[in-house]
């Protein structure tokens, strides 16, 4: 079906590979997982996992078992962890039969481990979660070594690597810390008796900030797709103005009038909205890119259409192209200024752009 509606992500995979390949070369030794988790932060998984493997990623890092399988289907080999904690436990057999590592975050799921370990013919590859701190999923150190043990005298199942998430690792140094300390704490009690595999802690900023959070991998995310200072952004919002009228002063703009022009105003309405993931907490706030200026977002953002004020651009027309991420004529608007006008984080900017949005692919030319 041929799309005629002018709002489409783009997506720079030369970007992606040379943010992977950097920050591999910043954190070396360490292996590095692209985390393509949520469609690859919105940016598309398969894509990104192969820009990010061009680019020097050893493993690919993901939610829930289908978003592996996806990367199983797309005839990507590298090693994958699914970094959640999988539920219902039949899902360890599904993981297993498509070469998928899993995460050990419960004693429970160790023992289902094991079970499942015995009926099956699939030899079970798995990473155990600690939590030291993050407060989500994660086991205390007692029972990561409980399961580590049971699970090292159990034939099928491979303890291949443990790990840790830092909550903080972006706004407090002493609890990151504390975090780290606790990992190592277990490292070196745990790694007295058993082959703990890759021992790993840190998302982009973590490996960034912390080199003694590198361990033997780093797990970003954040700076593979360019939301970190120093790498490359790589993904654009872009539209075409649909609609232009002359507004005289004080006419209502948009759902519920929320916007009143002040003056003589030339507006113009771009098709993208909160159904397209723009967030509704834009609405008054912030700024569009057209013609290569900064145009004020004015009314509410609707479901399919927003409005900006383009009356200091009276060459204004039907067709012009706006940027509503990314950069146009030497003006940017970045995820993380979206995200401080609607009040969120540049995660959820980009993630949140949805399906409806078709994503185009810049090809990398190296
Ligand atoms: C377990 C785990 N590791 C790594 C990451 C990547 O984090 P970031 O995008 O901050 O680099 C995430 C993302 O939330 C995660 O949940």
């Amino acid at each position: 079906l041929k799309i005629f509606r002018p709002t489409w992500a783009e997506i720079d995979l030369g970007r992606i590979r040379r943010n992977a390949s950097q920050f591999k070369r910043r954190t070396a030794p360490a292996k590095l997982m692209a985390v393509v988790k949520a469609n690859g932060y919105g940016h598309g998984a398969v894509e990104t996992a192969r820009a990010a493997e061009k680019g020097g990623a050893d493993w690919l890092g993901v939610s829930s078992v289908e978003e592996g399988i996806a990367i199983r289907e797309a005839g990507l080999k590298l090693p994958v962890l699914i970094l959640g904690s999988l539920y219902p436990f039949e899902s360890f057999q599904e993981a297993a039969k498509r070469g998928l590592t899993v995460t050990v975050a419960s004693p429970d799921a160790a023992r289902a481990l094991e079970e499942a370990t015995g009926r099956h013919r699939f030899k079970l590859q798995c990473h155990l979660k600690l939590d030291t701190g993050m407060g989500r999923i994660g086991m205390s150190k007692s029972a990561a070594l409980q399961a580590l043990t049971a699970l090292h005298s159990s034939e099928r199942a491979r303890v291949g690597g443990v790990y840790t998430h830092l909550a903080c690792a972006d706004s407090d140094e002493a609890a990151t810390k504390e975090q780290l300390a606790r990992f190592k704490e277990f490292c070196v009690e745990a790694g007295a008796s058993f082959d703990l595999g890759l021992r790993h802690a840190a998302n982009s900023i973590g490996a960034l900030r912390y080199p003694e959070a590198r361990w033997d991998l780093v797990r970003p995310g954040l700076a593979l797709y360019g939301l970190v200072p120093g790498f490359e952004p790589a993904m654009s919002v872009k539209t075409k103005v649909v609609f232009v009228k002359n507004a005289a002063a004080g006419a209502p703009l948009g759902y519920g009038a929320t916007f009143r022009t002040r003056r003589a105003s030339r507006i113009a309405t771009l098709p993208i909205g909160y159904a397209d993931g723009l967030p509704r907490s834009l609405s008054n706030r912030g700024e569009v890119l057209v013609g290569g200026q900064r145009c004020p977002i004015v009314g509410s953002i609707s479901m399919d259409m927003m409005l900006a004020d383009v009356t200091e651009l009276p060459s204004c027309h039907v067709g012009d192209e706006a940027v509503v991420l990314g950069e146009q004529g030497g003006e940017r608007v970045t995820a993380s200024d979206l995200a401080a006008w609607a009040g969120t984080i540049p995660y959820e900017i980009v993630t949140g752009i949805s399906s409806r949005v078709p994503r185009r692919y810049l090809e990398d030319r190296p």
